[in-house]
């Protein structure tokens, strides 16, 4: 995965003991990489149920009620992706900042949280009482589908670029 430039803090950052350990220990990266993926099963897949009910989908379910059951699980899958996702940076740090697929990976996350803190903080907090899904709800719902999903998709295709 040696795309591009040494990057320095990178290069300390892959070089430094916890690095070195995670890439020498015989169960400490597989294990990361299986509990990161599961991670991003239970977040794009639930976030994906979410925003599916806001764009106009699975109507037997009220918007509150979806996002009632939903939206624990994906907090859930970010809270196992983010530091599994950490300890796999740590082993190839250097070939994860210069590999430009894992950047728009990052970009997309960035804008993911964005989008979910803006909808979190605006139109969601009285989602108890939507008869239908306003336009703000259905434009969160669309920005975070496809920056979940580009995220994965980057996720798993930076393994080969
Ligand atoms: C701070 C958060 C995250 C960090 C630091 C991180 C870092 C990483 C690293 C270093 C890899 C290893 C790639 C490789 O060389 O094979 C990886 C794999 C992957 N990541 Fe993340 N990640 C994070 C969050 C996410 C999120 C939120 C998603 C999905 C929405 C995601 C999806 C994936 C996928 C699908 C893979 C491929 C796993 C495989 O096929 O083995 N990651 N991640």
């Amino acid at each position: 995965m040696e795309t591009g430039h040494a990057v320095a803090w990178a290069l300390a950052l892959e070089r430094s003991a916890a690095g070195q350990a995670i890439r020498e220990s015989l169960w400490l990266y597989p294990l990361a990489n299986v509990l990161h993926v599961v991670g991003v099963i239970l977040l794009v897949g639930a976030i994906v149920v979410f925003d599916l009910r806001l764009l106009g989908a699975l109507r037997r379910t009220r918007p509150a009620d979806a996002a009632a059951l939903a939206l624990p699980v994906a907090r859930a899958g970010f809270l196992t992706a983010v530091p599994t996702g950490l300890v796999l940076f740590l082993a190839e740090a250097n070939g994860v900042v210069t590999n430009p697929v894992f950047l728009v990976k990052f970009g997309a996350i960035a804008v993911g949280l964005v989008n979910l803190v803006a909808f979190h903080r605006g139109r969601f907090r009285d989602i108890a009482r939507w008869a239908d899904v306003p336009a703000a709800g259905r434009l969160a719902a669309a920005i975070s589908l496809a920056a979940w999903l580009t995220a994965a998709v980057c996720g798993r295709f930076a393994a080969y670029v």
